[in-house]
């Protein structure tokens, strides 16, 4: 898997043959497709996209790469957001959900000198026409940073717009993205409280590993929380304006299908090499992690297959957690029991597990396996700490058991995760590279993305085995 990105050429020729729009589909699926969004979209089935997040360009003039003009006249912006539209409500699935994240725009020939919001602009799009949607939320995006104006009150915040296409109730698991509270308090629930709709989340700061050349990259959290709480496992995730890839990487960390689409070659191949650290679900990121800090111990360097599973093996032989598991089981019990003697445990439970969450010289194994999947899962940190350790526990159980398995099977295991994350391992002949210790992508030198991109093209790999997928 060198590559996920789909080019434009690939697209036209998946286009030009006579493929149902399921196979097209089918075929784009796990690929970030270089293109205009409304030229794919145009080959979308009806109903066949769960969850859409995404923020369109704001037409207000900014140096993306080889893309479209981002200074358009007010009424071509209008008519290209009347067009996206159009299509998003076509493909989303009866009670699909869109989260439109916007700003401000504005136009050379705009009437007003005030500004113009585009959730307001296109809230009429939505609501209106042959599919009207439902405006079921509305999230601030309070954030930090940013440029301080200095005749009004300078801009902290952008706007989530949650629509829902008719037809079903949109899908909202909770449980999926409970909150910490600041202090422990009898009436809040004990896995977490039900989270608000005014997110305050740090934009990207520079030299982070979520930062590429992308001049308008969103925080992954906030992508997270959205896919965590209104999608399932195997649904299709689609970011139709995908930039430097926040969506697809998200989306595919949490094992959900998804299609990204965006113009700039640049910004897909970056994206690919985004993609490429992050691996398809919260068990192989986990065992990803512990690959590179157990058998390589960090260290850019070739090993043999066989002896990165020995390691593993030895690991999981120490790491004994059924006394773990029993006391975990013993504590939430006795917190959930319903009498009045469990709300003095609840909240022993709840100290007791935030603090070792917390705790920062810890050897417990539970702790050390949260702080791995903190690396790719920024929510997390929202999470209170007994919730945080029921997670990683049962994670960090599944990965010993893994390796506590045949040899043979062990190996196959390690070879398959180290395929799956291409930007940080390569695999040849049994033998394991790795090649990158750190996700951050060094913009200065992109070109090594290039030699990979045209490695991509020179193998030929054929639109006809991708359909066949
Ligand atoms: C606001 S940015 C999205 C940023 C993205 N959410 C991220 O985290 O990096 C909008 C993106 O849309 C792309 N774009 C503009 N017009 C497009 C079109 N017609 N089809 C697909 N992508 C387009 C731009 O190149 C830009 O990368």
């Amino acid at each position: 898997m060198d590559s996920f990105i789909l080019t434009g050429k690939e697209f036209s020729s998946l286009t030009q043959s006579n493929q149902s729009r399921v196979s097209i589909l089918r075929a784009i699926e796990g690929h970030v497709v270089i293109e205009d969004c409304l030229r794919v979209l145009k080959r979308f089935p009806d109903d066949c996209v769960d969850l859409i997040h995404t923020s369109p360009p704001y037409n207000i003039d900014k140096p993306y790469e080889e893309s479209v003009d981002d200074n358009a006249t007010h009424n071509e912006y209008r008519a290209f957001l009347n067009d996206a539209i159009h299509e998003f409500k076509r493909v989303l699935k009866p009670g699909g959900s869109i989260f439109w994240q916007t700003g401000y725009t504005q136009a050379s020939d705009a009437r007003s000198a005030g500004i113009l919001p585009i959730d307001i602009i296109s809230y009429p799009l939505f609501v209106n026409g042959d599919i009207a949607m439902n405006l079921w939320d509305r999230i601030i995006w309070r954030y930090f940073g940013g440029h301080a104006f200095k005749r009004k009150f300078t801009n902290k915040h952008e706007t989530i717009m949650w629509y829902v296409k008719p037809g079903a109730e949109p899908f909202f698991d909770v449980d999926e993205v409970r909150e910490k509270a600041k202090e422990y308090d009898k009436r809040n629930n004990f896995w977490g409280r039900n989270p608000g709709n005014v997110w305050e989340i740090d934009r990207i700061a520079a030299g982070s590993t979520e930062q590429t050349s992308h001049i308008a990259v969103f925080p992954e959290l906030l992508s997270e929380k959205i896919i965590r709480a209104c999608s399932r496992p195997g649904d299709l995730i689609l970011d139709p304006f995908s930039g430097s890839g926040t969506v697809p990487k998200v989306a595919r960390s949490l094992s959900r299908k998804w299609v990204g689409i965006e113009t700039s070659r640049t910004y897909a191949e970056q994206s690919s090499v985004r993609i490429g650290f992050q691996q398809p679900s919260e068990l192989d990121s986990l065992a990803s992690e512990k690959i590179k800090r157990l058998a390589f111990q960090n260290r850019k360097t070739t090993l043999a297959t066989s002896e990165i599973a020995s390691t593993l093996k030895l690991w999981a032989s120490e790491t004994i957690l059924d006394p773990v598991v029993d006391t975990f089981s013993r504590d939430v019990s006795s917190a959930l029991d319903g009498q009045d003697t469990a709300r003095a445990s609840k909240k022993a439970a709840w100290e007791k597990y935030d603090r070792l969450i917390n705790g920062q010289l810890s050897a417990d194994a539970v702790v050390d396996a949260d702080s791995l999947l903190l690396r790719s899962y920024k929510n997390r940190h929202m999470l209170n700490g007994v919730s945080r350790y029921k997670s990683a526990l049962e994670i960090l159980q599944r990965f010993v058991s893994i390796c506590s398995d045949s040899d043979e099977r062990l190996r196959s295991e390690v070879t398959r995760i180290a395929q799956q994350e291409p930007s940080s391992f390569d695999v040849v002949d049994g033998q394991i590279t790795l090649k990158a210790t750190d996700r951050r992508i060094n913009v200065g030198e992109f070109d090594e993305t290039r030699t990979l991109k045209e490695k991509m093209e020179r193998s030929g790999e054929t639109l006809q085995g991708r359909l066949s997928m």
